[in-house]
């Protein structure tokens, strides 16, 4: 992709239109894909369509020091320990190969220039070394301000040793966190992507995933046997979402694999405003599932989270244009946000909050 091309992407849905030219249809079918009919990948779009921002004029039109602290990029935030310089992460997402010659390796190059968090799959085409030495040399190079702090994500093996070597290497990485994905013991494929002809390469066996759901035991023996920071990723409910922060999970994420496991669970916004009751105000939440702009950011922010991993608007961009296209991605997103802020007049993430948003339903009463 040329620079020229670039600024043709007037907004990220750009991208999507821009990966179904570049890549085999059967592989955009797969990508685009939700489990079975889709119902549930579709929700979790519609699901930000039943909130509107509701700008704070006055306070807007008056204050220019919330144009000069979010125009300074004033979006920073700080989980279990971890500095982030924008609550946008990059979602974890399986053999980014399919998408890009240089997958992985491009998504941590925009990452790094574009002081982003990036969360790096089990399942990842390139080597877990590569892409955590292009991360962890933007981030010596710089300060905590800019760094791109790198996050790895596991499933549960059904082998002691195997889930042993895999904390190592996540600890020899660098690695800040490790996400444990609990939503993916069943993956019903989707219909589209096997009438559009799309074959799973039989390397990709999850095979030694553990049979089986994965529950509190396997939970706590991970968290004796590393002293990162452990976040579990796949969380749909209030009562789940208790019980794991009572066994001492650092942190969730609220997320229904983006409508890839089951077709037919809520959509994952839906569920985000009493997750975030059960837990209380001070304990981290990400969220994904659904997010398709930065004015999606700020309702997820509104609604609960702290933060938020982008997934399939990550592999349009790469398939669309490498690094550039994500680090190009990363900044319309990181504007889009600013935006949201500005026009709902809030200086920082913490000022955001549910009277920043008006539900749509609300004229219907
Ligand atoms: C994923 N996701 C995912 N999650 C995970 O924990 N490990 C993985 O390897 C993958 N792989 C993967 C591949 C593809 C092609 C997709 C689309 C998704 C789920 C991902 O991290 C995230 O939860 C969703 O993508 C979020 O939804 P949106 O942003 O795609 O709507």
């Amino acid at each position: 992709m040329t620079f020229k091309e670039i600024s043709s992407v007037q907004c990220p849905d750009d991208f999507e239109e821009l990966a179904e030219k570049v890549l085999p249809p059967e592989v955009f079918a797969y990508l685009k894909g939700g489990s079975g009919r889709g119902r549930t990948a579709q929700a979790n779009q519609d699901a930000f369509l039943a909130w509107d921002l509701l700008p704070s004029l006055l306070s807007t039109a008056l204050s220019s020091e919330i144009l000069s602290s979010t125009v300074k990029g004033n979006v920073g935030v700080t989980l279990c320990g971890v500095r982030f310089c924008s609550p946008i992460l990059l979602a974890p997402l399986a053999h980014q190969a399919l998408y890009h010659a240089e997958g992985e390796l491009a998504v941590a190059k925009a990452a790094a220039a574009s002081s982003a968090g990036m969360v790096l799959s089990q399942w990842s085409s390139s080597g877990l070394g590569g892409v955590a030495s292009i991360l962890n040399n933007q981030s010596a190079a710089q300060s905590l301000l800019t760094s791109s702090p790198l996050l790895t994500q596991m499933y549960f093996m059904n082998s002691e040793a195997h889930n042993l070597s895999l904390i190592e290497s996540f600890h020899s990485s660098g690695s800040q966190a490790i996400v444990l994905t609990l939503d993916a013991a069943i993956q019903q494929p989707s219909l589209d992507a096997m009438r559009a002809g799309f074959v799973m390469p039989k390397h990709w066996s999850n095979s030694h995933l553990m049979a089986g759901a994965v529950g509190v035991p396997q939970i706590e023996w991970l968290m004796k046997n590393t002293h990162l920071p452990v976040w579990v990723k796949g969380v749909l409910s209030a009562k789940d979402a208790v019980l794991l922060k009572q066994i001492g999970v650092q942190g969730l994420v609220v997320s229904n694999h983006g409508g890839r496991t089951v077709d037919g669970v809520p959509a994952a916004l839906k569920q985000l405003p009493a997750i975030r009751h059960a837990v209380g105000p001070n304990y981290p939440l990400l969220f994904d599932s659904g997010i398709r702009s930065g004015y999606d950011v700020f309702k997820a922010i509104a609604l609960g989270a702290n933060g938020v991993l982008v997934g399939r608007l990550q592999a349009y961009a790469l398939a669309a244009g490498g690094a550039l296209g994500v680090g190009y991605l990363l900044k319309i997103l990181n504007q889009e946000l600013k935006a949201a802020m500005q026009l709902c007049a809030c200086k920082t993430l913490a000022d955001i909050n549910p009277d920043c948003l008006q539900s749509v339903h609300i004229l219907e009463r």
